[in-house]
């Protein structure tokens, strides 16, 4: 471990002033992540080293420099700013699978100054509307294929005013407020002057589901990279020869910190596989780019685990040297069994949108708990908190796990939700609404979420938001949606419905029900399961009180249901 040091050694002095030394970053001066991830690596000679090893689903290989990825993001901050007349601050959404404009482009906004928007690429029309109206985007970047699901929408965003279509060639039918782009046809722009970003100034923003209303947006800062920085060298333990690949979409937060930010910050050369999950796929990236360090999640682990051991054997996968996992609870047996298979242990790292780095982990050398989220981050101080938000200090006892900010990749606030974000906070702790417990060790246990979020294969769904898309649904007279536990997904959606009169149940309706949601918000947001009930149980509020639903689902007690009006 002597690129990085045992915890213990780096628990005693561990401070971001560390990032900012390594990153030549002097107080008060300008810090730009646009420039940082690509610009600054060719500075420091690494020009000519591959930034990016980008694979398609059918196998089509492209390879990328830094010296690229820096000509690349300047000229999508180019268009952004010199063509199109976008300003800094202004909220410029991604929406595309994961090709390389996706990479190019998140860098150029930030190079211009704009706030990025990253939307998941499986994204359905009423998902991208809730979010492009909170952000009040000025401009979406698509492709051919995504395209369609914003014409239909663009009525309803008047201040959407350029939807940029990525396209092999420029010269493809387009309507009204959109043009067609293509990186490869631009000028290639050899400098560009990054807009003066400093610390403080917003970067990215990340929707994230929560219990209550619609999605969040999670405003990050350009200082987030100290943090990424950092907790990528030290906890995913990149050094200069790695090959780096983090299976994350950046529409989401893992996929942007780990997938662009940390890696890029650390000149790595990192591979990213535009397609989804296939064993087969996924060990012959391993073997064919000799891939290093992998980044992935337990719904992920888990699929490999009942593809079988058998099937690793075929693959040389020898170059892998260090694995980590993160988004769900990571079972002992992934731990044990990624021993056995690939003679390396997953490493779960715990986090979320709005920490916007890790704060939790196996750090690399210390010894595991398999089932444990492992420790705090040199320099973090997590606690697990009783009800009256004081710490437990008693071991082995759940409570709310909480943090006590700052560090640099906090969460500014919630857009449009000042309100949200101060809920919060109490007492001087942020309360990240998981519930864990603290071994003798100081080893955190994971012991679930303190709220109604599901979490389906690492991605948090809020059951407002599939709720309110069931009642637009003819048939649909209430709802309510839970996470019911799942072997491989750890949850998947289950509905609720009682339906209108005059509307029968039947399995046609159940699965006309579930591709509505799915159409409509995305697959994973999707009831796998809908159960046609006459009611629900509400609080006298008229609350419904998804609480019940679910302990009746797991044949738990169901608790405290004296303000149940139907009961
Ligand atoms: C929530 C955050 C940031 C990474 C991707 C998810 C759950 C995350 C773990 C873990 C158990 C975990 C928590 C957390 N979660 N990591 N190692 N063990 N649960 O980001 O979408 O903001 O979700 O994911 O419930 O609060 P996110």
């Amino acid at each position: 471990m002597s690129n990085i040091g045992s915890y213990e050694e780096r628990c005693k002095d561990s401070n971001w002033s560390i990032a900012k030394r390594e990153l030549s970053y002097k107080e008060g001066g300008r810090l730009n992540i646009g420039y940082y991830c690509s610009d600054r690596n060719c500075e420091l000679g690494l020009g000519n080293k591959i930034a990016l090893i980008w694979e398609s689903f059918s196998g089509e290989v492209k390879k990328y420099t830094f010296q690229d990825l820096k000509i690349y993001s300047n000229s999508f901050a180019h268009l952004l700013k010199e063509k199109l007349g976008l300003k800094n601050g202004e909220r410029i959404v991604i929406f595309m699978d994961k090709i390389p404009e996706l990479y190019f482009s998140f860098l150029g906004i930030l190079k211009m100054g704009g706030i990025v928007v990253p939307l998941f690429s499986a994204f359905g029309e009423e998902s991208l509307l809730t979010r492009l109206q909170d952000c009040k985007a000025s401009a979406v970047l698509t492709t051919r294929k995504l395209v369609p699901r914003i014409r239909k929408i663009k009525d309803k965003l008047p201040d959407l005013r350029h939807v940029v279509v990525m396209s092999e060639d420029e010269d493809i039918p387009v309507k009204e407020r959109e043009m067609a782009f293509s990186f490869g046809q631009a000028p290639r722009i050899k400098s560009f002057e990054c807009y003066p970003s400093t610390p403080e100034t917003p970067s990215v923003l990340h929707y994230t589901s929560g219990t209550t209303g619609q999605p969040k947006g999670a405003l990050h800062v350009h200082s987030s990279i100290l943090s990424q920085y950092l907790t990528t060298k030290w906890v995913l333990d990149l050094r200069p020869d790695d090959i780096y690949w983090c299976t994350a979409d950046p529409g989401w937060v893992t996929g942007t910190s780990y997938g662009i930010i940390g890696p890029w910050s650390l000149g790595i050369t990192q591979v990213v596989l535009d397609g989804g999950f296939i064993p087969e796929k996924w060990y012959g990236l391993i073997q064919k780019h000799k891939i290093t360090v992998w980044y992935s999640a337990p719904t992920a682990i888990r699929m490999l685990m009942k593809a079988g051991k058998e099937i690793v054997k075929k693959y040389d996968l020898s170059s892998l040297r260090h694995l980590c996992s993160v988004g769900e609870p990571l079972n002992p047996e992934a731990v044990i069994w990624s021993e056995e298979a690939y003679g390396l242990p997953f490493h779960d790292t715990w986090w979320q949108t709005e920490t916007g780095c890790i704060l939790i982990s196996n750090y690399p050398g210390m010894e595991i708990k398999p089932g444990s989220m492992g420790k705090p981050f040199p320099g973090i101080k997590a606690a697990v908190l009783s009800h009256d938000f004081e710490p437990i200090t008693k071991e082995n006892k759940p409570g709310l796990l909480a943090l006590r900010p700052p560090w640099p990749s906090m969460f500014r606030t919630y857009w449009n939700n000042p309100t949200g974000y101060e809920s919060k906070f109490k007492n001087g702790w942020y309360i990240t609404g998981d519930r864990s417990s603290i071994d003798e060790d100081g080893y955190f246990w994971f012991m679930g979420r303190d709220d109604d979020v599901i979490n389906v294969a690492g991605h948090l769904v809020g059951p407002f938001e599939i709720e309110s898309v069931l009642l637009e649904h003819q048939a649909v007279a209430e709802s309510a949606a839970i996470g019911k536990p799942d072997p491989i997904n750890m949850e998947v959606v289950k509905a609720f419905v009682a339906l209108k009169p005059g509307f029968e149940s039947s399995d046609e309706l159940e699965l006309e029900i579930m591709n509505f949601i799915r159409k409509k918000l995305s697959s994973i947001a999707m009831p796998q399961e809908i159960e046609f009930v006459d009611s629900l149980p509400k609080t006298r509020s008229g609350k419904i009180m998804r609480r019940v639903l679910r302990a009746q689902e797991r044949g738990e007690p169901i608790g405290d249901i004296s303000t149940l009006e139907n009961d």
